[in-house]
C-alpha cells in the first residue's frame, strides 16, 4: 500500500516551522522557475515542438476535456498504487519518459545521473535514453534497485544497434523502448530560429563516444578528432525501420521490446503481431510532428487494440490528476516527461524526485477522495468527455 500522498502533510507541517517547499509542486511555476534556470537556448530545445507547437500544446490541453465522477462512501483509507510490468511488481504506476537532454539540464552536466538518483530515490522507473552525456553503463548503475529501460534510437550501423542493446542487457536493463518517430528531426522553428541543435555541438553523445563499434568505425578516438567522431554520429544516427526489422529487434535481445510512439490501433495490431511485448503510446511530446491529436484522445482506441499486452502512455502529464485519468483509460504506466527534466534544472535529483512525488501524491489524494481505492477501481469508473 502506499501513501504517497503523505507528501502534503509534511508540507503543511513544515509550514508551522516557517519552512516552504524549496520547489513548486504546480507545473506552471516549475516550468517558469526552470525555463529562468535553463536560459534561452536551452529552453528553446526542452520547451519547443514541431511547427506551431499545436501538437504540443493540445497533448498538455486536452486532459481537461476528460472528467471524473466521484464515488462515495468507498473505504479509501489505503490506496494501491502498484502495477505489474514485465513480471516486476512497481510501486507506483509512473515511469520517467526517456529525454535525451536531461545531460545538459543540470549545471554539472550530469543531468542523465541525477535522473538516475531520482528514480532510485522514488522508486520511478527511468528510461535511459540513447541520447547522453554519461554512458548508460554509468546511468544504470545510479538507478539503485530501481529498475531501469534503455531507449533505443536505433542507428543504422547494425552492430552498433547491437551493441548498444547488448551494453544496456548487461547494465541490468528491463526493458528496450525503440523509438520509431525519430529516424530524423522534426521541423522546430526554435531551434531553426537560434541555429541550435545540441547534438552537432557534441552534447548528449557519450553512449557513441564510448561504445567500442563506434570507436572502431573512427580513424581517431573521439577524444582525439571530437568533429569527426560528430560528423559520423550525424551520419549514422537514424534507420528508418519497417515491420520486417522487428525480427532482428527480437534477435538482437531477450529483453521485451517496447515500441515507443505507436498511436493508430491498426500499428497496435501490427506491433502485436510482429512480437512487440508492449505498446508505448506516445507523439514524442509533439517534438516530432505537428498536426497531429492529443496522445490521451487515442490513448482509449489503442488500449482497446492492444488487448493484455501493456500500454504505456506520455505526451502532455502535468499533474497527478492527468496520470490518473490516462490509467484510467487503461494505460499500464504513465510516462513523465518535460516535468521531471525541469526538476532536473531546478534541483538536480532532488528537484526531479520532487516532482515525481509531487505527481504521486495529487495522484494518491485524487484517488482517495474520488473513491478509487486500486488502479482496478479507478479503471472501472473510467473517465468521460466534458466536452
Ligand atoms: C528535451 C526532450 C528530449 C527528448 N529526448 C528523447 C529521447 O532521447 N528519446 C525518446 O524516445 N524520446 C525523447 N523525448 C520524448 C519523451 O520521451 C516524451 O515522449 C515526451 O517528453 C512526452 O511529452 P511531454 O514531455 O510534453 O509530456 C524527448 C523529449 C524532450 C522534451
Amino acid at each position: 500500500m502506499s501513501n504517497f500522498g503523505s507528501m502534503q502533510n509534511a508540507i503543511y507541517n513544515a509550514g508551522l516551522q516557517g519552512i516552504l517547499p524549496d520547489y513548486p509542486v504546480d507545473f506552471a511555476t516549475l516550468e517558469q522557475r526552470a525555463h529562468e534556470a535553463l536560459g534561452p537556448m536551452m529552453t528553446n530545445y526542452v520547451a519547443g515542438g514541431c511547427g506551431d507547437e499545436h501538437t504540443q500544446d493540445v497533448n498538455a490541453s486536452a486532459f481537461h476535456h476528460w472528467g471524473m465522477i466521484p464515488r462515495m462512501m468507498v473505504d479509501c483509507s489505503e490506496r494501491d498504487l502498484s502495477i505489474e510490468l514485465f513480471g516486476m511488481d512497481l510501486p507506483t504506476p509512473l515511469f520517467m519518459a526517456p529525454i535525451g537532454l536531461n545531460g545538459e539540464a543540470t549545471q554539472d552536466r550530469h543531468g542523465d545521473m541525477a535522473a538516475a538518483r531520482a528514480s532510485a530515490e522514488t522508486g520511478v522507473p527511468f528510461s535511459v535514453s540513447t541520447l547522453s552525456n554519461d554512458p548508460l553503463e554509468d546511468v544504470f548503475g545510479a538507478c539503485g534497485n530501481t529498475p531501469a529501460f534503455f531507449q533505443l534510437y536505433t542507428p543504422r550501423n547494425r552492430e552498433l544497434a547491437q551493441s548498444l542493446i547488448s551494453r544496456a542487457e548487461q547494465s541490468g536493463a528491463k526493458a528496450i523502448m525503440v523509438t520509431l518517430d525519430t529516424w530524423l528531426t522534426g521541423w522546430r522553428p526554435r531551434d531553426l530560429n537560434a541555429s541550435n541543435f545540441p547534438q552537432l555541438r557534441g552534447k548528449v553523445l557519450q553512449n557513441y563516444f564510448s561504445d567500442p563499434v563506434f570507436r572502431s568505425l573512427l580513424e581517431k578516438s573521439p577524444e582525439g578528432d571530437p568533429k569527426a567522431a560528430i560528423m559520423l554520429f550525424a551520419a549514422i544516427f537514424g534507420q528508418v525501420l519497417t515491420w520486417e526489422d522487428m525480427a532482428w529487434f527480437k534477435d538482437a535481445t531477450d529483453l521485451p521490446i517496447v515500441l515507443k510512439g505507436i498511436c493508430h490501433p491498426e500499428d497496435v495490431r501490427k506491433a502485436i503481431d510482429h512480437g512487440a511485448d508492449a505498446i508505448y503510446c506516445s507523439n514524442h511530446g509533439g517534438r516530432q510532428a505537428n498536426g497531429g491529436i492529443a496522445t490521451i484522445d487515442l490513448l482509449a482506441d489503442v488500449f482497446a487494440a492492444a488487448g493484455d499486452v501493456p500500454v504505456l502512455f506520455d505526451s502532455g502529464v502535468r499533474s497527478g490528476t492527468d496520470a490518473v485519468k490516462a490509467l484510467a483509460m487503461g494505460a499500464r504506466a504513465v510516462g513523465v516527461g518535460r516535468p521531471y527534466t525541469y526538476g532536473l534544472a531546478i534541483g538536480g535529483a532532488a528537484g526531479a524526485a520532487w516532482v515525481l512525488r509531487s505527481i504521486l501524491a495529487e495522484a494518491d489524494l485524487l484517488m482517495a477522495v474520488n473513491g478509487y481505492p486500486d488502479l482496478t477501481a479507478l479503471r472501472e469508473a473510467g473517465v468521460q468527455r466534458t466536452d
